[in-house]
């Protein structure tokens, strides 16, 4: 027997029985309850999706209460542990580890593909010097449409799998390019012996040495924070791209849209806020009276609490060991002391206890970036890079996906009801 739920309407005694399937009812069941006159049945009302599920997928799973992360089932301490981001990205949009010869394939296909077209670097060097490398990251991602017109055959597997090397390879080349216009230095092209995070790490921070060695703790810790941005399910910029791709344009217009999504401070831009918070702490004897305000209303804790985790965020956990590997090469950063002290408060303060609010992936990991040099303008594109692999997953999962249609959620209107239109003249 299927699970069913039954509903009686209590204005016409009429019952209904709706399948429950995987825990949720459809909501287009509901449609055979009458919700009044001439209307089109009964609707489902949630703003922000607070309890909608939009789609199935196979990809990420998240127990919120229990702190639980996993990529296509392996937890997210392991892929840390002993994964590079690239095999990740693997696991992520194909489903599975790769082998070692699928993993040599892989990484040599991203590293062939790392180079922009030199229209590209043209078409950056027109962003004003001061622009935010977020707003030149996600023009630049839009801009690749127009360089591949070949990547709206997006039911052509061989096309779309191009694009996915595309975007995986690209994503750390634009960043670095955004990142050395914004501080006037000539761009580094990409050097094919160094890993994928090595590379990005030579393209941002190389001057006139003639090789570029990164400091292997920093490129581990970057690529362990690459692991932990790779996908987080169904978040904000991610239903961004499910969305603007179920319209069927190419993946980069769709990503351009998911990249601004990111930017957000209440999302990507989460990392960015949190620093410039700590700065505006200033020291720990102010942390109490901060909080003090957080409480009354004025602002919010940044880098604190999650729409999904109601405990600790795995992701936290793990950038907080990575922060300390860092620090012994970096020296302290001087503002984890005010980061540890407003956690230390929050975590005992019923305001927070009682809201299960905890630090999410971006309480520390913004002091690791500015540890190791990165200016907090590039936060939320150190976001962006490795996320790309968890929305390309994801558009690619939608689009095959036969249930999934062009996305168009309902509304319930509540403007003036039909009225004649008024002549100038006659408006008071
Ligand atoms: N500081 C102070 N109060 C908070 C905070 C915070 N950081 N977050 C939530 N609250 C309060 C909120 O005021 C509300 O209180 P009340 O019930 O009295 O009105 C309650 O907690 C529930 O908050 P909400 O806004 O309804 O929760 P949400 O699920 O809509 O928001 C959130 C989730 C992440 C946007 C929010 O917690 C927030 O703004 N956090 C700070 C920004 C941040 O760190 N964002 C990064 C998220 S993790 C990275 C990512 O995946 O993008």
């Amino acid at each position: 027997m299927p699970e069913t739920l039954t509903i009686t309407d209590n204005r016409t005694g009429k019952s209904y029985d709706i399948p429950i399937t995987d825990g949720a009812i459809k909501a287009t069941d509901l449609k055979q309850i009458k919700a009044g006159q001439d209307d089109g049945g009964l609707a489902t009302y949630d703003p922000a999706f607070m309890n909608t599920a939009a789609c199935r997928s196979r990809i990420t799973f998240i127990d919120g209460d229990k702190g639980v992360l996993e990529y296509r089932g392996y937890p997210i301490e392991q892929l840390a542990e002993k994964s590079t981001y690239l095999e990740t990205a693997y696991l992520v949009i194909f489903g599975e580890l790769p082998t070692a010869t699928q993993l040599q394939q892989w990484t040599r296909e991203i590293t062939f593909h790392t180079m922009l077209h030199e229209n590209i670097k043209k078409l950056m060097e027109a962003f004003q010097y001061d622009a935010h490398p977020m707003g030149v990251f996600l023009s630049t991602v839009g801009a690749f449409s127009t360089f591949y017109p070949d990547a709206k055959k997006i039911f052509d597997e061989k096309s779309r799998k191009k694009q996915i090397h595309r975007l995986i390879a690209k994503v750390p080349t634009i960043a670095a390019y955004a990142y050395r216009h914004s501080i006037g230095r000539p761009y580094v092209y990409p050097d094919n012996d160094l890993s994928f995070t090595g590379n990005f790490l030579n393209m941002l921070f190389k001057m006139t040495e003639l090789k570029y060695h990164p400091n292997p703790v920093l490129e581990r810790a970057l690529d362990v924070l690459f692991i932990l941005h790779a996908d987080h399910e169904q978040n904000c910029s991610t239903s961004t791209m499910r969305v603007i791709g179920s319209s069927q344009p190419d993946p980069y217009s769709a990503m351009a849209g998911a990249a601004a999504a990111l930017y957000g401070p209440l999302h990507g831009g989460a990392n960015e806020a949190v620093l410039r918070m700590l700065n505006e702490v200033g020291s720990v004897a102010n942390v109490p009276a901060f909080i003090k305000r957080v409480k009354g209303g004025e602002g919010r804790l940044m880098g604190f609490g999650h729409r999904v985790y109601k405990s600790y965020d795995p992701r936290a956990k793990i950038i907080k060991q990575t922060a300390d590997e860092v620090f012994e090469v970096t020296g302290k950063n001087p503002l984890l002391e005010i980061a540890l002290e407003l956690e230390r408060i929050a975590l005992q303060d019923e305001y927070f206890v009682s809201r299960k609010l905890y630090p999410n992936v971006d309480f520390y990991s913004g002091l690791i970036y500015q540890a190791m040099g990165f200016p907090v303008e590039m936060f939320p594109v150190l976001f962006a890079i490795p996320r790309t692999s968890g929305w390309i997953a994801q558009w690619e999962e939608m689009l095959l996906d036969p249930e999934q249609k062009i996305a168009r959620p309902k509304q319930i209107y509540t403007g003036a009801a039909k009225r004649d239109y008024v002549s100038l003249s006659a408006r008071k």
